[in-house]
């Protein structure tokens, strides 16, 4: 009997890092992959499970326009109990640190259902920040048996708290995803050409600042701080802003209202990720709050500029794949000029090693659920597969 994996996710981030996984629980033998998107986020979400043909068994569609986070997390719980009597799964499997994540665990706990946290681990050891994703990260890993970390100093961070569960290194999903979409845009001329139309917008004589923002410890002062700075950026002429706007009516109505008529800035909808993909391609310094953008962009050689006090992804400040800059907006100002007027600082950036993943993440938590063996992401036996891969393609 194929053990039978209930995927639960809503929102954009989390579907874009479980498609992958999806893709590789649909395609093995000894797995029943079941899915259910809860519509956590809605057109956003759909734009992904488009582009990757996930086709959901349930799809609960709860979002309401300007949900309050305990409006969401009850009508959460009272749907998934429906989906998990019906769906009876031997696991559950969920994603991060989203208010789906949390109902998600803690109605499968609640039902005595084992529960798979992917993307497990990242702290910042801030409550507060993000807000309020790092608890809902940690209470999904107190209610998880398999915890998959994707990095080494994530599974530290659950040692330190010394939890139930097993932990397994996997490198992040994202990797997994982003190769995926990278293949699909380097091997088609004429998908690029059609992606490109999308930004015919563009002046080519000047450097794009790709911007992102949308958490919730933000709103207010500090998306005033980040659409003062982006305003003071594009009066410079040195650069043009393209900045897809998150469906959250706390930043679109800000943001529109700061930046609508300014110019040098392109305020777009949200793009889905074959357009985002080519739109970081075509980036030369990229600005954002976002945790995935964070772990993405480094693998495409961009500069990232984190607009938060804290990150949750240390790995990458350490590895010099991004920067702090908070959101005050003289130092987001300073920083992106200083790296717009050093191309050999950008190119530091383009040449550090990512350490979030090596595109298998997906392959060695299917091979963990279906009891196979397998290599952890960063041991040697890993590293040394890696430089054979490397190698191969060099020759
Ligand atoms: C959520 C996650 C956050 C993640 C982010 C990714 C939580 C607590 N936060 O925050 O971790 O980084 O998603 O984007 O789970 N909306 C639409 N259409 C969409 C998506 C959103 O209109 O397709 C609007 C709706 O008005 C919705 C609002 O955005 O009510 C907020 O969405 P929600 O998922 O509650 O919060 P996010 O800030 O997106
Ligand atoms: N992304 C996208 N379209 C956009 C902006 C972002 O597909 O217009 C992708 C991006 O590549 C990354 C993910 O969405 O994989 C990040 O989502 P978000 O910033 O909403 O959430 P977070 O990563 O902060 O949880």
């Amino acid at each position: 009997m194929p053990t039978r994996i209930l995927s639960i996710f809503g929102t954009r981030p989390e579907a874009i890092k479980m498609a992958p996984l999806v893709k590789r629980l649909e395609a093995d033998a000894n797995i029943e992959s079941v899915v259910c998107v809860t519509g956590q986020h809605q057109s956003m979400l759909n734009q992904v499970l488009d582009l990757f043909s996930i086709v959901p068994h349930y799809d609960l569609k709860l979002m309401t326009g300007n949900q309050t986070l305990n409006g969401l997390a009850s009508r959460l719980l009272a749907s998934l109990d429906d989906v998990l009597a019906a769906a009876q799964p031997d696991r559950v499997l969920v994603h991060g640190d989203t208010t789906t994540a949390s109902a998600a665990a803690l109605a499968a706990f609640h039902r005595r259902i084992p529960i798979g946290h992917v993307e497990a681990g990242l702290r910042t050891g801030n409550l507060m920040q993000p807000w309020p994703e790092e608890m809902n990260r940690r209470v999904v890993d107190v209610m998880s048996d398999l915890m998959f970390a994707p990095t080494a100093s994530s599974k530290a961070n659950l040692a330190r708290e010394s939890l139930h569960g097993r932990v397994i290194v996997t490198g992040n999903t994202v990797i997994d995803a982003l190769n995926l979409t990278v293949a699909r845009i380097d091997g088609d001329a004429a998908l690029r050409a059609e992606l490109d139309t999308r930004f015919e917008f563009l002046n080519n004589t000047l450097p794009v600042l790709l911007v992102t923002g949308h958490r919730r410890e933000s709103f207010g002062d500090g998306f005033a701080n980040i659409c003062a700075a982006l305003g003071e950026l594009a009066s410079t002429n040195a650069v043009q802003i393209v900045y897809p706007v998150h469906l959250n009516p706390n930043v679109r109505g800000p943001v529109q209202e700061a930046l609508g008529a300014a110019r040098n800035v392109h305020l777009i909808e949200p793009l889905d990720y074959l357009g985002f993909v080519r739109l970081m391609q075509r980036a030369s310094i990229i600005l954002t709050d976002s945790g995935g953008v964070q772990e993405e962009a480094p693998a495409l050689g961009k500069p990232v500029l984190v607009m938060r006090d804290v990150t949750e992804r240390p790995e990458a400040v350490s590895a010099g794949t991004v920067r702090l800059v908070g959101t005050q907006r003289e130092v987001i100002v300073r920083s992106v000029m200083d790296l717009l007027e050093d191309a050999r600082e950008r190119d530091d950036f383009a040449r550090r090693i990512n350490p979030y993943g090596d595109g298998h993440a997906s392959e060695r938590i299917v091979a963990a659920l279906a009891g196979r063996p397998f290599d952890e992401f960063g041991s040697t036996a890993a590293l040394q597969a890696r430089r054979v891969a490397q190698t191969a393609s060099v020759l």
